[in-house]
């Protein structure tokens, strides 16, 4: 049970890219009523390079500018607490899963999310982090987006941001996808609403939903079926 308001603390060279994505729907209810406390520090801030400069050419030679040390490193020891847990965003990280989310949202520790850009970073950064996340294997233009996934996907997690029922039998929270859903009319344009759903009988609906998730992720997903098999998440 979280006893105290998680902070994350998203460091980025394009903080307005991150705050605008912030401030819409429930991540901004979750913000407003103090259920998380999100702060977007723009690191070019700690460079003290005179021109704020925060990339140079690659040792070696290549195209791109990589990330130096200095700016991000200081801002990490500024914000990192004894409860911090520092992650960098890259696409060497572990691949990010819903597993994940729930355990950055069910522990008490406050989240440094660190956000590249260009080449990437300076390797000798990755020594002053303590998890590396990626979104998935595809290369994105900087690290905003999965920062702001990961904390969609955590901040809905956390207690009194929605309601538990809500994400229990969500996609991945059992090993299944989630259950087929409808709404209405009963026919749109022939396709009909399976009839359980109309009955009344809430063991029935409650049965029928489970298995119509096992056959869905079956037929989507198959390789979740072999891991809940397996014992995994
Ligand atoms: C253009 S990428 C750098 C890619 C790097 N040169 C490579 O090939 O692995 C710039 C930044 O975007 C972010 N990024 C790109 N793809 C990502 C992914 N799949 N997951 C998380 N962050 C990603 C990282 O923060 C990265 O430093």
């Amino acid at each position: 049970m979280i006893s105290k308001v998680k902070k994350i603390t998203i460091l980025s060279l394009f903080p307005k890219m991150v705050e605008d994505a912030l401030s819409h729907s429930i991540i901004k209810r979750a913000t407003d009523a103090n259920l998380v406390n999100i702060e977007v520090v723009n690191f070019r801030d700690f460079s003290n390079n005179k021109h704020h400069n925060v990339d140079d050419v690659a040792y070696g030679g290549g195209p791109g500018m990589v990330l130096t040390c200095q700016p991000i490193v200081d801002a990490i020891r500024k914000f990192k607490t004894e409860n911090s847990l520092v992650i960098i965003l890259n696409p060497s990280g572990e691949p990010y899963i819903q597993a994940k989310a729930i355990e950055l949202a069910n522990n008490e520790k406050d989240l440094i999310l660190i956000c590249g850009h260009y080449e990437g970073f300076d390797e000798r950064i990755f020594e002053y982090v303590d998890l590396e996340i990626s979104l998935g294997d595809f290369v994105l233009t900087g690290g905003e987006i999965a920062a702001l996934a990961i904390t969609d996907s955590l901040v809905r997690l956390i207690p009194g941001v929605i309601k538990k029922a809500s994400f229990e039998e969500e996609s991945f929270m059992n090993g299944l996808l989630d259950h087929p859903s409808y709404t209405k009319p009963r026919d749109f344009e022939g396709h009909l609403v399976p009839e359980t759903l109309f009955s009344g009988n809430h063991k029935k609906i409650a049965e029928w939903r489970h298995e119509a998730a096992y056959e869905k992720t079956l037929k989507k997903r198959p390789d979740l079926i072999l891991k809940k098999t397996k014992g995994g998440n």
